[in-house]
């Protein structure tokens, strides 16, 4: 949710910030904007759209001129997404350029304060009034360092920004709260920027801020301390992951490209993790022995998005797998619902960004009251993997489109394994534990083909992509996949979709049902197939179009269904991660028919850092 790039060097600044900037797009993509210092000037080019709105707008000799540079692409939360409200902002004298991701929540009281009457403070938002407060603290210290700080003592809310003052064009200075910011180090630049990725064909050496920390970059050295000037002795990572991995490699979409690794990130997700000679999950970043584990009598699982769904199908795998107490709520509310946790409670946290503020907080939250969290996460280094306990990454590597999918699929494995681990403490004996495991080590070659069946998806798609409601049904394990495909759907092909326990269609929603209405129906043959059946048959009885997904051998639903797709058999908990991987294809060629942008839906961002 908006992203923030600087580069302060010896190389021409624009284009490496304007390629990271490309890079973070999927945070935010209403308007861009660069600050650059140029003979003596600051100056500022600003666009509505897309960031390559921004780059046709620069004039030629600029991108030459700089060797420093702030950058940001916005995802609105306070006025319009316009040019006029795009970042960088810079104070009343213009002597100071600020980008900002997070919210400013007090810039009202702030403006009142400090601005003069005569500031021409232009927009509406709350990060023009932080520079301008800036500048004005300038003003009296005529340090760019102090006035930073001041202000910063006066913000309430969050923030991650980049700030440079044209007085000293050899310097930067970045701080931290509640919002991500990473300072890339390599031999002849520093980088700031809101995600690793987008400064990884640079240096892989990076410094991960922490909440109140600000850092003061110079040409040749850089100073990391805490708001209140005490030094940080800063710790230097090193990331392994490949720049190449964020490519689209042929593929039309980031998406489509996400949807078809899921043979090799699942796999990813349980690799080195099956202990075959116990018949168990081993996940050694849980930190917790077996007798640790073994008291745990109830889990919280706290999500959003997709995220949340992931976790609504890992109630259903635990419970029934370990027959523990699993609780799953949204981060949002349980961030301010005073949850109970009790001494016995583990609570996980599940985010594909690791970075989602409301996550965050409902982690912080938790952890406030005394319990032990972990993070699920595909966050290399993210907030949730380093503040956490102790957690699982999901290694699905970099998830670029906007609508989630291979990060789904990936965390679901996940909660299969801590289903298993839990499972063998409390029931699961080791001829079922072998079972599962043989189990999971087929997915990826069944994902493999369930994926030869995108041409007859597309033709599906075909059919529906005009239809402007969309229902979604499954029972037990399929009624949270029937929730994710709805919101596959809604999300890139603005179709309003809602997904439906199939038995609960007839309080409600089969009032909808008529010869217009796609009602997708997940129906494998497992043991409730024969109740799904009535409920397709009321689908049918009231001229719904039937399109189904099923498993091998079901000439019954075949014959009521206007189309079929039969995904391979595997056991019942293991099965959602295979239905769910046509309802993703599904969605994304409606919306590739409809000709929308796949990978940047209107509205929404990949990666939510404000509340
Ligand atoms: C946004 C994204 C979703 C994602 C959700 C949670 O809404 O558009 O794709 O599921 O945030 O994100 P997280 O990174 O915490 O899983």
């Amino acid at each position: 949710m908006c992203g923030i790039v600087g580069y302060l060097g010896r190389n021409s600044a624009v284009p490496i910030v304007l390629a990271a900037l490309k890079k973070l797009e999927y945070r935010g993509y209403d308007s861009s904007g660069i600050a650059i210092y140029n003979q003596d000037e600051l100056k500022i080019y600003k666009e509505a759209g897309k960031i390559f709105e921004l780059e046709s707008a620069l004039p030629k000799p600029e991108l030459t001129m700089s060797n420093i540079a702030i950058a940001h692409t916005r995802w609105a939360t306070h006025g319009e997404p316009n040019k006029k409200n795009a970042h960088p902002h810079h104070d009343k004298l213009k002597n100071i350029a600020l980008v900002h991701n997070g919210i400013i929540e007090n810039y009202k009281q702030l403006r009142d304060i400090l601005c003069d009457h005569d500031d021409q403070v232009e927009g509406e938002t709350d990060t023009e009034i932080l520079a301008h407060v800036i500048g004005y603290f300038y003003n009296k210290h005529h340090s760019l360092e102090e006035a930073v700080r001041a202000s910063l003592h006066l913000v309430e809310g969050t923030y991650g920004i980049a700030v440079f003052c044209k007085d000293n064009p050899k310097q930067m200075i970045a701080a931290r709260k509640g919002s991500p910011l990473i300072l890339g180090v390599s031999k002849d630049a520093y980088f700031l920027t809101s995600d690793v990725n987008a400064i990884l064909t640079h240096t892989n050496k990076v410094i991960y801020l922490n909440d109140n920390e600000i850092a003061v970059l110079n040409e040749d050295n850089y100073l990391i301390s805490t708001l209140d000037n005490v030094p940080v002795d800063p710790e230097i990572a090193t990331i392994e992951w490949e720049a190449s991995s964020i490519e689209k490699n042929g593929f039309k979409h980031f998406m489509l490209k996400e949807i078809f690794e899921q043979t090799t990130t699942v796999r990813h997700a349980f690799r080195g993790r099956l202990y075959d000679s116990m018949a168990t999950a081993r996940l050694g970043g849980l930190n917790m022995v077996p007798s640790d584990l073994r008291k745990v009598k109830r889990l919280q699982l706290l999500a959003c998005g997709t995220s949340y769904y992931s976790c609504l199908l890992g109630k259903y795998l635990i419970e029934r797998m370990a027959r523990l107490h699993v609780e799953v709520e949204y981060a949002s509310e349980y961030r301010y619902r005073n949850p109970i946790i009790e001494d016995d409670t583990l609570v996980f946290v599940v985010s594909q960004s690791g970075e989602t503020a409301d996550t965050l907080a409902a982690m912080k939250e938790a952890s406030a009251k005394g319990a032990r969290v972990m993070g699920i996460t595909n966050g290399i280094g993210s907030t949730i993997a380093r503040e956490s306990d102790g957690g699982v990454y999901i290694y699905a590597g970099a998830e670029i489109g906007v609508a989630s999918t291979k990060a789904f699929t990936s965390q679901v494995t996940i909660l299969f394994l801590l289903g298993l681990l839990f499972g063998r403490m409390r029931g699961i004996s080791p001829v079922q534990g072998i079972e599962y495991i043989k189990a999971l080590r087929k997915i990826p070659a069944q994902i493999e083909e369930i994926l030869k069946l995108n041409d007859k998806i597309r033709e599906i798609a075909a059919k529906i992509k005009d239809s402007t409601n969309a229902l979604y049904l499954g029972r037990d394990l399929h009624f949270p996949v029937a929730l994710e495909g709805a919101l596959k759907l809604k999300e890139i092909s603005y179709i309003h979709a809602e997904g439906y326990p199939a038995a609960e269609m007839k309080h409600g929603p089969i009032a909808l049902i008529d010869e217009n209405m796609p009602v997708i129906a997940i129906a494998p043959k497992d043991v409730l197939y024969d109740k799904i059946i009535s409920n397709l048959q009321e689908v049918v009885a009231r001229k719904g179009r039937l399109f189904t997904i099923i498993t091998e051998h079901d000439e019954q639903i075949e014959a009521m269904s206007e189309e079929v797709l039969i995904v391979p058999k595997t056991l019942s908990e293991l099965q959602p991660i295979l239905t769910v991987i046509p309802l993703q294809l599904l969605a994304y060629h409606v919306a590739d028919l409809r000709e929308l942008d796949v990978d940047q839906p209107r509205n929404l961002a990949k990666s939510v850092t404000v509340e």
